[in-house]
């Protein structure tokens, strides 16, 4: 089943130029990401913590994703827009399949999903029903609980043999590329070099990757409680609605 024409896009970007990505939840923010020219909007499972106000994504359900989808969708009008597939809602092709579609007629444009071998039959079934699929491995925040909490990855070499293993599997089921999260630099060069879909990295450190994605919040600095020690925080949304509130209070003389 060929790609659309927007997921080959990305993949074929594979050794050429840098993939751009950021996640946006709302129509706003998907217009203003998409008329700078991200290449890619991830309409993120972290909206659980940073716009719903859950410890972790374990709480997303596939409503709260197309609710969101569809604004970014509305505000989008370049961009791959990806859809994350929540915990829970790809136990078995066919599952995965029928909520990948809730997806995509919300205005996703391809599905993602967390882990490797045990994932391959579910992207294949829906990359078969015309779906593009990225994967997401190294840190999986689905898992974070059983894991004790949000840990680096690609520590030995057996840890960075499963996840080419998971990759090369997701890779051959026809995924369009695969997120990286928290891998080590060195093991994030190594599968970025073996595969042949692109790598997109999140705290994977700098150029080890053929792209990079980030948390919209983190970018921004609209989300100050909890900031992941990777980000790069380039302007402070937070600070910057204290002091518009605090005029507007001031204002009002109270
Ligand atoms: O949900 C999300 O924001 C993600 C990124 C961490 C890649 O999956």
């Amino acid at each position: 089943m060929p790609l659309s024409d927007k997921a080959e896009k990305i993949r074929a970007r594979k050794g050429k130029a840098p993939i751009s990505a950021l996640t946006a939840y709302d129509y706003a923010t998907a217009r203003l990401l998409d008329e700078e020219g991200v290449d890619l909007l991830l309409v993120g499972d972290s909206l659980g913590m940073v716009v719903l106000g859950f410890p972790d994504t374990t709480h997303v359900t596939i409503d709260h994703m197309i609710h969101h989808t569809a604004a970014v969708a509305r505000g989008t009008k370049r961009a791959l827009i990806l859809g994350d597939l929540p915990i829970n809602t790809y136990p078995d092709p066919g599952t995965a399949v029928a909520n990948a579609r809730r997806l995509v007629d919300a205005g996703a444009e391809a599905v993602k999903l967390e882990g490797g071998v045990r994932q391959a039959g579910k992207v294949s079934a829906i990359v078969a029903d015309g779906i593009p699929v990225v994967g997401h491995l190294g840190m999986l925040p689905q898992r974070v609980n059983e894991e004790g909490g949000y840990k680096k990855k690609g520590r030995t070499d057996d840890e960075t043999q499963a996840i080419l293993e998971g990759a090369l599997a997701l890779q051959e089921a026809g995924v369009c590329a695969i997120v990286l999260e928290s891998v080590l630099p060195k093991a994030s060069r190594l599968l970025t070099e073996k595969l042949d879909v692109p790598s997109i990295g999140i705290g994977c450190g700098e150029g080890n990757c053929d792209g990079e994605i980030a948390v919209i919040t983190d970018v921004i600095g609209s989300y100050p409680w909890f900031v992941p020690p990777f980000a790069t925080q380039r302007a402070d949304v937070a600070g910057e609605i204290k002091q518009a509130v605090k005029g507007y209070l001031n204002a009002l003389g109270g």
